[in-house]
């Protein structure tokens, strides 16, 4: 049987179709057109991820050797501003977020046969009340979820195309990672890989009134 997940974190899989996925991958082409792929560096070290990112929104996540893990509303090799996040993500993430501000980030992660993700959680954003939405397109991969610490168990399980990931209450902030993508798995993508398109809201909703 199956491993229970995470309270908060759902699988909900072959959500998309492959006409949805067909045009939601035509979508990206035209993102990364816009906004290419580029190598994110870790925060000190400099070492180079195996995955390669862009994104589209009003901000866009990035990393690198000199500032570490941020939000910016620019590319961080051409300083263009990030494309607009394509209209089914949107629509997406009002019928499964169903969160009353739209998501200000897509992350685009391209997985390589090789390519992986260390368990991390995604907490650079200032509102954590906004579930994190991500849908997988392409290619397999083994995909780990645990607790709010590291020190939590983990269950490990199945991505493939079409699949969402919802991370929001309890499990907003879940400890999660890639640990390998299965080759040749999907056809979705002519010369191979997975992509991971991860949606997020940043900025707090609302700001307190001010009582004069
Ligand atoms: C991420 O956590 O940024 C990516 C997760 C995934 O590739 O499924
Ligand atoms: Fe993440």
């Amino acid at each position: 049987m199956a491993q229970a997940l995470p309270q908060g974190v759902r699988h909900i899989p072959d959500f998309l179709n492959r006409a949805a996925q067909e045009a939601l991958l035509e979508d990206i082409r035209a993102v990364v057109q816009a906004a290419p792929l580029y190598v994110p560096t870790m925060p000190r070290t400099g070492k180079p991820m195996s995955v390669r990112m862009t994104n589209c929104g009003t901000l866009g996540w990035v990393t690198d050797k000199e500032r570490g893990y941020r939000y910016q509303p620019v590319h961080p090799v051409t300083g263009e501003p990030w494309p607009p996040i394509p209209e089914p993500l949107l629509a997406l993430w009002q019928q499964i977020a169903r969160y009353e501000a739209p998501p200000e980030a897509c992350l685009v992660n391209f997985y390589e046969a090789g390519a992986k993700m260390g368990l991390h959680q995604d907490r650079d954003e200032q509102d954590f009340d906004a579930p994190v939405l991500s849908v997988s397109l392409g290619d397999t991969c083994l995909f780990r979820v645990g607790e709010k610490t590291r020190e939590g168990g983990t269950v490990s399980f199945k991505l493939s195309s079409g699949d969402l990931v919802v991370l929001g209450g309890e499990g907003r902030l879940a400890f999660h990672g890639v640990d390998r993508i299965y080759p040749a798995t999907s056809t979705l993508l002519k010369n191979g890989g997975r992509i991971n398109l991860t949606l997020r809201r940043v900025t707090l909703t609302c700001l307190p009134r001010k009582i004069s």
